[in-house]
Order: structure tokens, then C-alpha cells, then sequence
């Protein structure tokens, strides 16, 4: 999380300006509708899983895995590569002794997908980036897939959850959503001031010594920048965050996420699918009994149980063999059409297809 990678976060100048151009120039052929589309399906998905049961974990069964498979599908990754990926990203937010091996694990997942794409490119974020003029080599690619896939999956799930976590706990948020209640982008700013995913990062090593308000920065010693504490410091007053977007959750400047409109749409989805499905749905234990994952990052709840009302899900057929999993499909580009909509089930599979796929899912939260 803090070392030296040659890719956009930790590059400046013209090299941050080509390998940045890279990156937004594909994440611009994501097509939002069909982004949307893409996400309702995958929550029908983890929602028809554990909806019958009346309970679930929130974090394990659906914010931890829903960021998954959209960057699965967007990135054009095979489950059993995506598997490395998680393991090994997961593995480096936590920052502990095994964050090393996390990191090898991680590096021979993103190795895997570069090869894979080389070989037999599709209408994937991988591929768009490998095609881009900017003529990345493998060693790039392999480093911007790796803060891809770090900003885009661990930030996304804590965005989500943190979300529900408030629309469930505070009272201004409570009632039906088409009716009272402040609307869930309300919930999601409002998240972005107090709990952002991204709590403690944006950081700098000096290239001399400099005193900033007093206070000494020395060459090489990393500054860590608290956008948290920035965003909750007492001066600012605490009524104005209504609508107001002025907060530090993407960071700021040259570095600022270039990903914030599908991040955002990826939370707002996720959120609105699930109160949807399970409007009654309530916290299984008080707000202030929920536990907060250690790191020094992330701002990540360990789980978020809940209980509702059990629904009633039709048994999935299986469909003829074919396609092996879902995530081997183009991404939503604006060239392919929308996803289908959120009552269709999984696209076709057949039975060893199936069987992978929620072995991989299994594999997902296992890792958590
Ligand atoms: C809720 C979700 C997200 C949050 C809170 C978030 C937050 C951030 C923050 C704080 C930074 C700046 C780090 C710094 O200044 O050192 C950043 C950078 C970045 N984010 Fe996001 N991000 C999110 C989702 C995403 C997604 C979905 C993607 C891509 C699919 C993405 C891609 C990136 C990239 C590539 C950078 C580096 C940009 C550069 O250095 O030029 N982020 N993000």
C-alpha cells in the first residue's frame, strides 16, 4: 500500500499524465446503463442467495462480493485468476505479517490476466488498457491493475456497507425510500464526510525537508494524510455537508480518483437494490456493537448482520452448457448492449460452470 509501484498513483508529471490518460480514457468506455444493469444483476444474484434465510452478513455475503464481480466482469478476469487477485488484495489492505505473501499472490494473479489478454484480448477494461496508444508494457499493466483493482474493490465495498450502516442505524434515513426519508445519495455524501472508505491515505514521501504549519516533514519519511480527520475537523461546521460534496473522500488535485462517477453508481445501485428487495430489513445487533476492521487505511466494518423478513426466490434452472461463467463476458462498453435487466437469473452455464462459480464464491468469503 505504501511502496513504490511504477503506476498512476505513484508517478508525477508526464508519466503520471500518460499512465492516468490510459486509465481514464478506458474506464470512459464503461457505459454507465449498462454498468447499472450489470450491478442490479449481480445483487439479484447474492440477494436470491441469502434473502430466503431472513438473515445475513451484509458485509461477507454482499458489499465484499458485489465490487467482485463487477471488476471481474469489467476487467474481463476468469474466476479462478479473480480468486489470486482477491486473496492477494484483501491480504495487503489488512497490512499484517502475511501482507508480503499477499502481495506475491497478488502479483501472480495480475501476471495471469496480462498474459491471458495478450493472448486473446475482448471488450474488457484489460484490454482497452493494452490497446491504449499509451502502449503500456507488461510491468505497467500488471501495476495499474493492481491500483485498479485495489481502489475499485476494497473503497467500493466500505462505500457500500458504510452506506447501509447508516441508512439502517439513523432515523433521518428511516421510512420507505420512495416516500420519507433523505434518499440514499444523501447517505452515500454523507458517508463520503464521516466514515470515508478511504480513511488515511494520499501519501507523499518529500524530496527535502520542509516544515508545513510548524511542523517538520523530512526527506523520504512518508506523509500519510488523514482525509477523515480532514473531513471531521471541528472547525467545519457540522450542518453544511447537505449536498454539499466539498469533502476530501477522493482525495484532491493531480491523484484525485478518476473513478469516482461509476464508484459512485456502483454504491448507489448496490444500496437501492438491496432496500428494495428487503425494504424491512434492520440492523441484528445495535449500531454501536458493530466492529470496525483494524488497518490503518481503510475505514471497513468487520460485519454487518442483519435480519428481515425471509423471501421467497424461484429455484434456479440450470441452462444449456455453453458460456463457462458469467465474468468471461465483455464488460458493459458502450459498443455491447445493457445487461440484462434485474429479474432475469444468471446467463446461461452449464452444470460445471455453475458448480465453479459458487465454488469461487464460496472461495470470496472464505477469504474475508
Ligand atoms: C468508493 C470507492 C472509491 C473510493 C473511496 C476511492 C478513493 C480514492 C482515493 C482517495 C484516491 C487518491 C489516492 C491518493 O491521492 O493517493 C483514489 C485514486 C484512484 N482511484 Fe479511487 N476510489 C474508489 C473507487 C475507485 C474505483 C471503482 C476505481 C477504478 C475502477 C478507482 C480507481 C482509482 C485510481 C486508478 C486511482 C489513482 C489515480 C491517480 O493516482 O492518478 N477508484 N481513489
Amino acid at each position: 500500500m505504501m511502496m513504490y509501484r511504477p503506476n498512476a498513483l505513484w508517478t508525477d508529471g508526464d508519466e503520471h499524465a500518460r499512465l492516468r490518460g490510459a486509465i481514464t480514457d478506458s474506464l470512459s468506455r464503461v457505459d454507465p446503463n449498462a454498468l447499472r444493469g450489470y450491478v442490479e444483476h449481480s445483487a439479484d444474484t447474492l440477494i436470491d442467495r441469502f434473502g430466503p434465510e431472513g438473515r445475513a452478513d451484509l458485509l461477507g455475503e454482499y458489499g465484499a462480493i458485489l465490487p467482485l464481480l463487477v471488476f471481474n466482469q469489467l476487467f474481463g478476469c476468469p474466476p479462478e485468476t479473480g480468486d489470486k487477485l482477491v486473496e492477494g488484495m484483501s491480504g495487503i489492505f489488512d497490512s499484517n505479517a502475511d501482507s508480503e505473501k499477499a502481495n506475491a499472490v497478488l502479483a501472480e494473479g495480475v501476471a495471469e490476466l496480462v498474459a491471458l489478454k495478450r493472448e486473446r484480448p475482448g471488450a474488457d477494461v484489460t484490454s482497452w488498457l493494452m490497446a491504449h496508444p499509451a502502449r503500456l508494457t507488461d510491468e505497467e499493466m500488471m501495476h495499474q491493475l493492481v491500483v485498479l483493482m485495489g481502489a475499485g474493490t476494497e473503497p467500493q465495498q466500505n462505500l457500500i456497507c458504510n452506506g447501509l450502516r447508516l441508512l439502517l442505524s439513523d432515523d433521518r434515513f428511516g421510512g420507505d425510500l420512495a416516500g420519507g426519508g433523505l434518499p440514499v445519495e444523501d447517505a452515500l455524501d454523507e458517508v463520503l464526510w464521516t466514515d470515508p472508505p478511504m480513511a488515511n491515505y494520499a501519501i507523499h514521501y518529500p524530496l527535502h525537508d520542509l516544515e508545513l504549519d510548524g511542523t517538520l516533514l523530512r526527506e523520504g519519511e512518508p506523509v500519510l494524510v488523514s482525509l477523515a480527520a480532514a473531513n471531521t475537523d471541528p472547525a467545519l461546521a457540522g450542518d453544511r455537508r447537505g449536498g454539499n460534496r466539498a469533502h476530501l473522500a477522493w482525495s484532491a488535485g493531480a491523484h484525485t480518483c478518476p473513478a469516482k462517477s461509476p464508484a459512485r453508481l456502483i454504491a448507489a445501485v448496490a444500496v437501492e437494490k438491496l432496500l428494495d428487495r428487503l425494504p424491512d430489513t434492520e440492523l441484528a445487533v445495535g449500531v454501536g456493537r458493530l466492529e470496525w476492521r483494524q488497518g490503518p487505511f481503510h475505514r471497513a466494518l468487520a460485519a454487518l448482520p442483519v435480519r428481515f423478513p425471509p423471501i421467497t426466490v424461484p429455484v434456479a434452472t440450470d441452462k444449456p452448457s455453453g458460456a463457462s461463467t458469467w465474468n468471461t463476458n465483455p464488460a458493459p462498453s458502450s459498443s455491447t448492449p445493457p445487461a440484462q435487466t434485474s429479474t432475469e437469473r444468471e446467463p446461461a452455464y452449464g452444470n460445471g460452470g455453475r458448480q465453479r462459480w459458487w465454488n469461487s464464491l464460496a472461495r470470496w468469503w472464505r477469504g474475508q
